[in-house]
């Protein structure tokens, strides 16, 4: 019997007709899925049993034609996907993206350029360069010096600035030898910090419990004298300040820390000052609050994340550094399969396999450029100024309304805030019917919205303003929506 033909991707070449049928089958599918994304469940209600058809599947023998792919793709994978594409997705950090960088997105993969090695993908390299240039701009850090590569997200580029911030701390005799013979070095930061540093101090050998958690006031600020107390106390025993670490904009409340503040510390503690501008970066475009980032351009590095509220489709994050050499002393290294195709002397090119641990690495910049220059900063600023004032409205709604007890004053486009019982907001009540509200609210599936804990243990509701789909009256209604929940469960 004869052996069917290949039917392998020189179809691009060979048959343009059928990849052009079969991407706008995909680019109908992408279309349907941001139509169908406005209606209800936003949230699949879905247990891992329900995936048991695909848990079964093993790799065909022989090809699937795209067509008969897209079908099962439709019956088995999309019903299963959260529509954070929803205006009324109002959860996680989980952007709708930006439609110029989910085209690139397929593009960056037909052309997958390996971003490593400038002289295998140079126009990748400099359009890194470029994006990067301008989040350095956004961050009032002047490049150069300045410079960052982009990342997978904003936990690696906190573990990225831990471990410059471990080398400045301990030198090359630490990085040569191990830390069995170092002095024990320790990183600060709030309660209120991702979890990436805890990852982070693992990771490099710092141990966990280096990373000193400073309490937060009130507003989920941290509190700086005892982030100063606590160093003094470690420096007392002998342990080094490695790193004082400030978050633009906490992944609970979106709170700013006082940046000015804890960069003092760092330079008088001789520490790396690291911001984690990861959720709040976008928010660097807002020229009236740049009161509240005051502090920031003195940092040692910076992440930001564009995969946030830049709109941008995951993955895609960035490490600033205030210093390019920082970046390269930390990671360089010159494997002979590279040497030969690397040389061009000090023309410029930037390697950039040498400014961080990952050996191949996407076309990140394709979808980040186009997303930027599709919207425009002038977009970005009046979304994320809606986004802010959306938060502030929210919050004066619910305290109108009575019954809801906000735990802050909006900074950005984030509110954690609970329903109180009739009888007062004693603990374990509380918490129950917060639970159960947020459990309606998902199951009836109009919107979808985030549940947390802060302070000692209290449950907490929380809106995430950062859609570009979500119009005001999404905003009215979510809180009328809110009202009449918490009505029916005290009814009950
Ligand atoms: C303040 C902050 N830092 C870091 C991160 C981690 O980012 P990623 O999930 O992209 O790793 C997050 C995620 O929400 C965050 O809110």
């Amino acid at each position: 019997m004869a052996e069917a033909p290949l039917i392998l991707d020189d179809r691009f070449a060979e048959h343009p007709e059928e990849i052009r049928a079969a991407a706008a089958l995909f680019a109908d599918e992408l279309v349907r899925s941001w139509a169908a994304a406005a209606e209800a469940p936003i949230h699949p209600e879905t247990v891992p049993a329900d995936f048991a058809e695909l848990a079964a599947q093993e790799p065909p023998a022989q090809g699937i034609p795209l067509p008969r792919l897209l079908d099962d793709l439709r019956r088995l994978v999309l019903p299963g996907t959260t529509r954070v594409t929803s205006p009324r997705y109002l959860g996680m950090m989980n952007p709708a993206p930006a439609l110029a960088a989910v085209l690139a997105e397929s593009l960056a993969a037909a052309l997958n350029q390996n971003c490593s090695l400038w002289h295998q993908s140079p126009a990748a390299a400099e359009l890194e360069r470029l994006v990067v240039r301008w989040l350095c701009g956004f961050a009032g850090l002047p490049a150069p010096p300045a410079f960052g590569v982009l990342l997978s997200g904003g936990s690696m580029a906190n573990i990225t600035a831990l471990k410059l911030a471990r080398d400045r701390c301990l030198g090359p005799a630490a990085r040569a030898a191990g830390l069995a013979g170092a002095p024990p070095a320790a990183v600060y930061a709030s309660t209120e910090a991702h979890y990436s540093f805890d990852k982070g101090v693992d990771l490099l050998g710092l141990g966990a419990d280096n990373l000193r958690r400073a309490p937060v006031d009130a507003a989920f600020r941290v509190d700086v004298p005892a982030l100063r107390a606590m160093i003094r106390a470690d420096a007392a025993r002998g342990v080094r300040a490695a790193c004082v670490v400030g978050i633009a904009g906490t992944t609970n409340t979106g709170t700013l820390d006082d940046l000015a503040a804890l960069a003092d510390v760092a330079a008088e503690a001789g520490a790396w000052f690291h911001v984690d501008a990861a959720y709040g970066g976008a928010a660097l475009l807002l020229p009236e609050l740049a009161d509240r980032f005051r502090g920031l351009a003195r940092a040692d590095s910076v992440t930001l994340d564009p995969h946030k509220w830049f709109f941008v489709p995951f993955e895609c994050a960035a490490l600033l550094v205030r210093r390019r050499d920082d970046l390269r002393a930390a990671f360089a290294t010159r494997p002979p399969y590279y040497l030969e195709q690397g040389r061009g002397g000090d023309d410029g090119r930037v390697n950039f396999f040498e400014y961080g641990l990952q050996g191949s690495r996407s076309f990140r910049a394709l979808k980040l450029w186009l997303a930027l220059r599709s919207f425009g900063l002038d977009a970005y600023r009046r979304l994320v100024r809606r986004h802010c004032a959306f938060a502030r409205r929210f919050h004066e709604l619910l305290e109108a309304a009575g019954g809801f007890e906000p735990f802050h004053r909006p900074e950005l486009g984030l509110l954690c805030f609970r329903a109180v019982p009739a009888g007062g907001a004693d603990g374990d009540a509380a918490n129950a019917l917060n639970r159960r509200i947020h459990r309606r609210v998902e199951l009836e599936g109009r919107f979808w919205i985030s549940i947390t804990r802060l302070r000692d243990g209290d449950v907490a509701l929380r809106v995430n303003f950062m859609n570009y789909r979500t119009r005001p009256e999404d905003v009215e209604t979510l809180g009328r929506y809110l009202i009449d929940l918490r009505n029916e469960e005290m009814a009950r």
